[in-house]
Formats: C-alpha cells, structure tokens, sequence
C-alpha cells in the first residue's frame, strides 16, 4: 500500500489525480491534504475520507514532516519548484504537474537537488499515456508508416477554452504564471521530443492578448457578461460558455463549470459565480 498526501486539490490535484487514486484502493491510501482554500480542502477531505487532523490550510504545517510515501504537486505553475524543493528535503517521491518552471536555472537547481536526495520526480505529461498517443509512437517506432523526418502539430485550443484558460483564468497573465507556451504547449514540446528521441536545439515563441482589450469590446457591452445586450450573441459571452453549454452539454459535473464553484453545479451556483467572480467578467475589459 503506497501512501499519497496531495498539495493543491484543485482542478489537477482533487478532481484529476485525487479522485482517481481513490478509486485504486487496493494499491493507494490518500492520508494528508493540503490547500490554501478552506472550500476545496472541506470538498475533497470528506470525498477522500482524510481526518481534520491530516488537512492543512498552511504549506508551512503541511511541510512541518513527511506524512506519505508520494507527495502529489499540483499548486499553480509558480509555486512548483518551491514546493518540489521542500518536499525533496523530506525524502517525498513526488509526481510533480507541469509546467515545471519557465527558468532554466530553477530547473537545474531541482535536478541537482533531486540526485542529491536520490529523489524519484515524476512530471505530468499525461498525454503520453492517453491510447492515442502511445498508438502513434507506436507506429512510429515500428516504423509501419515509414522514417519520421517532420510533423506539424497544433494545439487546438478552441476560442472559449482560450476565454476561459488564459482571459478569465488562472493563466490570464504570464507576470503570474508561466506563458502559454509552457502552460499549453509543453505537452507538445514534450511529445516531440517523445516521437523524435531527441532534444529540442531551438525554440521560439510570440503572444500576446491583443484582441482582448477595451477597444474590441461591442459597442454598449457591459463589464460583466449577464448585464451586457450582447450576452446571446458573443462568442465569448459567459452566459453562453457556462450556462447555455452547460444545458447543452447534459448539466455535467465537470471541467470547465466545476473551475467556478466547489458546490454542486447548478444553474443557480453558476450565475452566482457569473455576478461574484472573473469568470462572469467581459473579456474586453482589458
Ligand atoms: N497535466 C495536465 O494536463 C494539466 C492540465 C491542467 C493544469 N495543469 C497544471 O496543474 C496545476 C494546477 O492547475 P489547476 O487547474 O488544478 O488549478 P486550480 O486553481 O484548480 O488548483 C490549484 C490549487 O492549488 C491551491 N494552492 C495554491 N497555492 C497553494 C499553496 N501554496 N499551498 C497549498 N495549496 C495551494 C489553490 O488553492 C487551488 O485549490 C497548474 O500548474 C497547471 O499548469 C496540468
């Protein structure tokens, strides 16, 4: 039985990774849980069973000793190393989310402090265990469909997850957080690299948000998406992503909607979240 304690049981760490090791009972034990919300930390320790004595609401508790065999990372992109590093020096085997950092010297700092500690880390590029992603990498090892000397590839980031991610979202800016392309497009760089067996010599990249600023916003819009006269027919309108998609897509219990709220999905918590929070806010506020 391999014990598991989680820091961050957001969207990665309590509905992704948290609920699937709770479900592999026979081989897991979820025994600790650490997050800054008090919401998310009550929602997953009465879902994972974890007793109030092993929840933290501080990191600095939580990392006071070593209460697992594995420690799951998965806090925002800029608090990875920090929390990795902690964790390195309490002797956890860790299964760190990606982006790792965006600094090549943060990142040759946690490489040499993990062999130091004989530390096991693994990052979570998920993709190269999805069935279509080993199947390619299948044919292309085998060769079946010929020698690999390029490949396009693009992620397809559909214009309301672009809304959601990286206007409204926790990747909204790169001063805070890592930039797109390490955000989104390090499960790319990595399976390139995967596919190919070799290392990336060069890379380069350019964003920006242009068209999300004051002077594209609709004429008459509103600050906020459920007051504005567009609100039926902007693309990016949050009545339309998260109510009307939401009705559209069966009511479920899922990403993008539980991003919004810790309570159960509904109507009513939805267009509460749309009037409190910058999930409800116009994308052209800029
Ligand atoms: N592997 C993938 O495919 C994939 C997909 C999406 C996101 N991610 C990555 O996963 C990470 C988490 O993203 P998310 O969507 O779950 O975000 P989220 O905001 O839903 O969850 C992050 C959680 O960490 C908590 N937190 C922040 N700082 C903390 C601290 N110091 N101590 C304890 N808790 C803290 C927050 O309160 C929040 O609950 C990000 O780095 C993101 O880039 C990976």
């Amino acid at each position: 039985m391999v014990t598991v304690s989680i820091i961050g049981v957001g969207a990665r760490g309590g509905e992704a990774y948290g609920k699937y090791i709770n479900e592999c009972k026979e081989k897991y034990r979820i025994v600790a849980l650490c997050d800054l919300n008090a919401d998310k930390l009550e929602k997953y320790s009465a879902e994972f069973n974890i007793e109030k004595e092993n929840c933290f609401l501080s990191e600095e508790e939580f990392f006071k000793e070593k209460r697992s065999d594995v420690l799951v990372i998965a806090t925002l992109d800029q608090d990875h190393i920090r929390v990795a590093l902690k964790a390195i020096k309490l002797g956890y085997a860790i299964l760190l989310e990606k982006p790792v950092s965006d600094k090549v010297d943060e990142l040759l700092m946690l490489q040499e402090t993990a062999k130091q500690y004989g530390t096991t880390i693994i990052v979570c590029h998920v993709l190269r265990y999805t069935v279509a992603i080993r199947k390619i990498k299948e044919l292309i090892d085998s060769k079946e469909i010929g020698d690999l000397v390029s490949f396009d590839d693009l992620e397809q980031v559909a214009y309301w997850h672009y809304a959601h991610s990286y206007v409204r979202g926790n990747w909204r800016n790169s001063e805070n957080t890592t930039p797109m392309i390490m955000a989104k497009c390090c499960h790319d760089l990595d399976l390139m690299q995967y596919f190919a067996e070799s290392k990336c010599e060069s890379l380069s990249s350019i964003g920006s948000l242009k068209h999300f600023k004051k002077e594209n916003k609709p004429e008459g819009g509103a600050e906020r998406c459920l007051q504005c006269p567009h609100k039926d027919i902007c693309a990016y309108s949050a009545k339309r992503i998260y109510i009307d998609a939401w009705k559209a897509n069966g009511q479920p219990q899922a990403w993008p909607y539980t991003v919004l709220t810790d309570k159960e999905v509904t109507e009513a918590e939805l267009l509460q979240k749309l009037e409190t929070t910058r999930y409800g806010e116009c994308v052209f506020n800029g």
